[in-house]
């Protein structure tokens, strides 16, 4: 059955399932834009009436937010899906819907069709807000183990969509979608679509309000958020919200070397109460022949004085990367190139992946010429690599008081915590007496291995 819009697919919903208590449950795989869509989701399920449950065998609706990004993503999420099958044996009624990019890939919704029929419907990144429509028809459809798919054209930015976050102090907001870049590797292009942004009056509106709200951080998400244009560019749309009342943290991601333009590292730098001092500079590779392979349309140069350019104005700055290994050809020398650049920076963070074939994308007609050993050889010569930069950065903090935002509660136990400082460093503290999840505290360095750090909490005053 096709669906296109046309119907108040959310007050019928409502009706039809009013008085049941039904609950609904999200799993989300891969990104931080992928956290913010399930947001949306979750808005859109708690409108249509059905109730938050902690566990999938609670729900009578589940959604799954996939990745698409790397086949393992792709692994994970079907594999999930296939650890519900049970649940609708047992419940019947159940609905399983898929979301997210896996659902853009025509290859991928039809494995599902045919190999995973409990799921009810599948919908894009896109069309989010078709969710209730979907509901709707399969609650009235559930016997016929119809498949349902969606008519609409990918339409305009929707801004009526309703948000449920997590969490009550750090809050993702979007600015723009889809992506322009085709970097030769990614599908991401194909699954979100082309590049659209929010208007600037609509993203304002969102940071004053969550901040009136007392959220403490807002990150700004996009696939290449230095390609926001609306009637202001990333720049100016970036001092206007650090320029809003209030005591938070502004951050943002992810940004492509290719624009990284004077005014934005000149606004980072005046804000730096608010704009945090870190930058996600996604380096993808060390050598200049795979990144024109890989058309990131910039040369190891360029990202090196990129980089120069935020240290010299921003000297704390924390610099995080991603970066591909065993990309098509990648030699050796190519991959020594690689390493070169990781020392020369001294990344506080590197996400380091090895390259995944992507059906559609112009890299994955290249010849898979790596053999696996290699692989993996040169990722735990990276991960060595890595972790080098990552704790001479780390040891910088030894014995330095610093500003963190109280996350979450840690596993450790009562009265221990996960904060994390403005340049994104994890700090473990423990502090007796109430809980301090939402607040900033000043803590001061104690010690610290590659991935996080211990810090004692300071008396404020
Ligand atoms: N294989 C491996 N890593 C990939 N990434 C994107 N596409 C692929 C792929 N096909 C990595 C890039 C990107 C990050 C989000 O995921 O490093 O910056
Ligand atoms: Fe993918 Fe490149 Fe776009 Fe990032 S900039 S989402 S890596 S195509």
């Amino acid at each position: 059955m096709n669906l296109c819009e046309n119907i108040n697919a959310i007050a019928l919903v409502k009706k039809k399932i009013s008085d049941k208590n039904l609950r609904y449950y999200v799993m989300t795989f891969g990104c931080q834009q992928n956290e913010a869509d399930s947001e949306k989701i979750r808005g859109l399920c708690e409108e249509m009436g059905y109730i938050g449950a902690d566990k999938p065998d609670d729900a009578s609706l589940i959604i799954i937010n996939t990745c698409a990004i790397r086949h393992h993503a792709e692994e994970k999420a079907l594999s999930y899906v296939g650890t519900l099958k049970h649940l609708k044996e047992e419940n019947p009624a159940l609905i399983i819907g898929i979301g997210g990019c896996m659902s853009a890939e025509p290859s991928t919704v039809k494995k599902i069709k045919t190999s995973f029929r409990y799921v009810s419907f599948t919908f894009e990144p896109a069309k989010i807000h078709m969710l209730p429509t979907l509901v709707y028809q399969t609650l009235n459809t559930l016997h016929q183990r119809e498949y349902l798919t969606i008519d609409d054209e990918c339409p305009p930015i929707r801004e009526d969509l309703p948000t449920v976050r997590l969490s009550g102090h750090r809050a993702w907001v979007s600015i723009m979608y889809g992506c322009n870049n085709f970097c030769s590797y990614c599908i991401v292009p194909y699954v979100r679509g082309r590049e659209r942004s929010r208007a600037s009056s609509e993203v304002l509106r969102e940071c004053r309000e969550l901040i009136e709200q007392g959220y403490k951080e807002i990150t700004l998400l996009g696939q290449n958020v230095n390609s926001y244009r609306s009637d202001m560019d990333f720049a100016d749309l970036l001092d206007a919200i650090a320029s809003i009342d209030g005591e938070f943290w502004l951050r943002f991601m992810t940004s492509h070397p290719k624009d990284v333009p004077d005014k934005l590292i000149e606004v980072m730098a005046r804000h730096r109460d608010k704009i945090c001092p870190a930058f996600h500079l996604p380096l993808q590779s060390g050598s200049d022949r795979i990144l024109r392979l890989m058309n990131r349309t910039y040369d190891r140069a360029r990202y090196l004085s990129i980089v120069d350019k935020l240290r010299h104005a921003i000297p704390d700055i924390a610099i995080t990367t991603d970066i591909i290994v065993a990309f098509p050809s990648e030699t050796e020398e190519d991959f020594q190139g690689t390493l070169d650049v990781v020392e020369r920076v001294g990344y506080d963070k590197v996400f380091p992946f090895i390259y995944s074939p992507r059906e559609g994308t112009r890299a994955a007609k290249m010849p898979m010429d790596i053999p696996d050993a290699t692989k993996a050889d040169r990722m735990a010569r990276l991960i060595a690599k890595i972790n080098e930069g990552a704790l001479a950065c780390n040891d910088e903090y030894l014995d330095k008081t610093v500003r963190v935002l109280v996350d979450s509660d840690s596993r450790e136990g009562k009265g221990h915590y996960l904060a994390r400082t403005n340049t994104g460093k994890l700090v473990r503290i423990f502090t007796d007496g109430e809980s301090p999840v939402g607040q900033f505290l000043n803590v001061k360095i104690q010690k610290t291995t590659p991935f996080d750090m211990f810090g004692a909490v300071m008396k404020e005053g």
